[in-house]
């Protein structure tokens, strides 16, 4: 009727789902709450994390006060350390979700309702994600108008001078090709990133064919995740073997997270040799594994 009417139909579920349907627009950020809460828990976590390694470390073992770091350099930690995580953990989900398929080699049945949620919040994830991300340049590219930094700077200049040394400012090439290829992996991750993010809004993926928004978002997502935790590597590969930095036998943050974003590209890794590809993609087109006798019978109790 409502088609003959002119009226676009739409299927929204059964009728029972209309109190739910009607409460929509009085509800505040319904898809946010779940993404935003998941970015608070990691974003506390590290900032105490890093609060007592840093700053009350400081304090206790080296007598100095550098609570001023918490401003810039606590927050230039912090943000870039959640957007990594989070940014692996939306695609996180999309690997478990593989897994699960293969094992159960279908794709006709439900995956577990805690799965179903975190694949849902994805989108908003990668938002936050990108929101975190933005920070951290901006922290980044203030560095050199720093107080703090200009004061350690220009006391290095004059300490060196006062050494007398003739080559004040020995040059490594080293350190050099590591700063530049660190540098220039978080320029283009970043990059890449807010890619993602465009492509993520509805104006813009709407524009866009099924195969390429899953082209950008697949492939070109792991590629992001994939440079970012690359920036991560490069940024930590010197300071992994320095004692110094287990400050009362902790790990730096820089460290704890690139487990996450490391587990992720291992499991997509697994999930792109050709017999596991193979078996996942057919699996998707629709093929299914007999499945062992016992649960057959299993299902078919179920379904009587
Ligand atoms: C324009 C792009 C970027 C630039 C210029 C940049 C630059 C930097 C710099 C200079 C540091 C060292 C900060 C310090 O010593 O305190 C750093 C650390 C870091 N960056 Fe980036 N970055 C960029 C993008 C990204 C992106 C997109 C991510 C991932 C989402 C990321 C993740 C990290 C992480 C995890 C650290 C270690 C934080 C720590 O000190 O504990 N960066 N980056």
């Amino acid at each position: 009727m409502a088609t003959k009417l002119g009226l676009n139909v739409l299927d929204k579920g059964s009728l029972s789902a209309a109190r739910e349907l009607e409460d929509f627009p009085l509800k505040l950020f319904p898809e946010w709450r779940l993404p935003l809460s998941i970015a608070v828990g990691p974003t506390a976590a590290f900032f105490f994390y890093l609060f007592i390694r840093n700053v009350i470390y400081a304090y206790v073992e080296e007598k100095t006060e550098i609570s001023y770091r918490i401003m810039v350099s606590l927050a230039n930690k912090v943000f870039p350390i959640v957007a990594l995580i989070m940014l692996s953990l939306c695609y996180l989900p999309g690997a478990i979700a593989a897994f699960f398929q293969l094992y159960r080699g279908t794709k006709y049945r439900c995956f577990p309702n805690w799965l179903d949620c975190w694949m849902l919040c994805r989108k908003q994830m990668g938002l936050v994600a990108l929101g975190y991300a933005f920070l951290h340049p901006i922290y980044t590219f203030i560095i050199p108008i720093r107080y703090a930094f200009r004061h350690k700077f220009i006391s290095e200049v004059v300490d060196e001078i006062k050494n007398n040394n003739i080559t004040p400012f020995y040059f490594d090439n080293t350190k050099a090709w590591g700063a530049d290829s660190f540098l220039s992996l978080g320029i283009l991750g970043f990059f890449l990133f807010i890619l993602l993010g465009l492509t993520s809004l509805p104006s813009v993926g709407g524009s866009l064919s099924w195969r390429e928004f899953s082209f950008i978002q697949s492939k070109l997502g792991h590629l992001t995740l994939f440079i970012c935790t690359a920036h991560g590597y490069i940024y930590s590969w010197n300071k992994f073997l320095l004692p110094s930095n287990y400050k009362w036998y902790t790990p730096p943050g820089y460290m704890l997270c690139l487990i996450v974003p490391s587990v992720v590209l291992v499991l997509k890794l697994l999930l792109l040799l050709p017999c596991v590809d193979r078996t996942l993609t057919r699996i998707r087109q629709g093929w299914e594994r007999s499945q062992p006798k016992e649960e057959m019978v299993e299902i078919k109790a179920t379904n009587l």
